[in-house]
């Protein structure tokens, strides 16, 4: 008989910091052959949690030896400059994975931007190329967010082969490529969203539950089936301005086998699976 464990924290801190040094030596190996790795990050306008994600990335590139390129744009920025800036980029040799940071200012389309950047160097996967390259099991980018939340689960060692995973939020960035993810993984899949009428139903039934929706609170302990694996992409503020996630953290805790904190879950390994992703583009044009 084997007994269930409870409570199990899914170190995401941890988790980075091997990976990033993995990161490290394979840029070490690449240097060796004359390939540096280089991520352009753009940011346009003033928007202050932007400014802090932007500076963690370029610092998440110093840290493991990938070339940075950030270039900081008044909010004025025209479509048009920011495009041809873009293309730019996609035949600069030194640059093989760009970024732009969402959200952009109001008059500039985030689709056009995104479908600019040449799906070779789409390391954040967001482009309609990369999103069908995973729909077909092709190996295209994986959008960063729920790239770490496979790896996540696979830290804990739970094979997803046959397991029943319920994701909540449908977000093109998170919900629907995490979905695809947990499919590649040979999970049954359920995806719930605003209109679903009783989440809980389907929660209930879960071995993993991915909670991707931004709102405090969307799964509580009452949700959970005991020993299920809880993801909480979430990134909220509680009455007191403290940062939490979309799960009520203490009671669920009490009920899942493992749970990612927030702060220091998910959040962590954004950055480092666009560095994984930057890596591998530029592994792939050394080619
Ligand atoms: N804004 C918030 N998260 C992200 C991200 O992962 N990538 C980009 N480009 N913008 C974001």
């Amino acid at each position: 008989m084997t007994t269930q464990t409870f409570g199990q924290i899914i170190d995401g801190v941890a988790l980075s910091s091997q990976l990033r040094a993995d990161v490290a030596q394979r840029i070490v190996a690449l240097k060796a052959r004359g390939v540096t790795p280089g991520l352009a990050v753009i940011l346009v306008g003033e928007d202050p949690a932007s400014a802090v994600y932007v500076r963690n990335k370029v610092k998440g590139c110093l840290d493991t030896g990938v070339h940075s390129v950030f270039e900081k744009y008044e909010a004025t920025l025209t479509e048009a400059d920011l495009l041809t800036r873009i293309a730019a980029l996609n035949v600069d040799p030194s640059i093989h994975g760009i970024l732009v940071q969402m959200p952009l200012p109001k008059h500039i389309d985030p689709l056009k931007v995104i479908e600019a950047i040449s799906t070779a160097k789409d390391v954040d996967g967001f482009a309609t190329l990369s999103a069908g390259e995973l729909m077909t099991g092709q190996a295209g980018f994986r959008p960063c967010t729920p790239y770490g939340c496979m790896k996540l689960i696979e830290s804990t060692g739970i094979d997803l082969r046959g397991k029943h995973a319920v994701v909540i939020g449908r977000s093109n960035t998170v919900g629907k490529p995490m979905a695809m993810l947990l499919l590649q993984a040979n999970a049954t899949v359920t995806v719930c969203h605003s209109a679903t009428p009783d989440i809980g139903f389907h929660t209930r039934q879960a071995d993993v539950v991915v909670a991707a929706v931004g709102k405090r609170n969307v799964l509580t302990a009452d949700m959970v089936k005991p020993g299920a694996i809880v993801i909480d992409v979430g990134m909220n503020r509680n009455d007191e301005g403290k940062l939490c996630g979309d799960v009520d953290f203490a009671g669920v805790k009490a009920v899942a086998s493992h749970i990612t904190p927030v702060p220091g879950g998910v959040g962590p390994m954004t950055i480092t699976m666009l560095l994984v992703n930057t890596l591998e583009a530029a592994e792939r044009a050394a080619i």
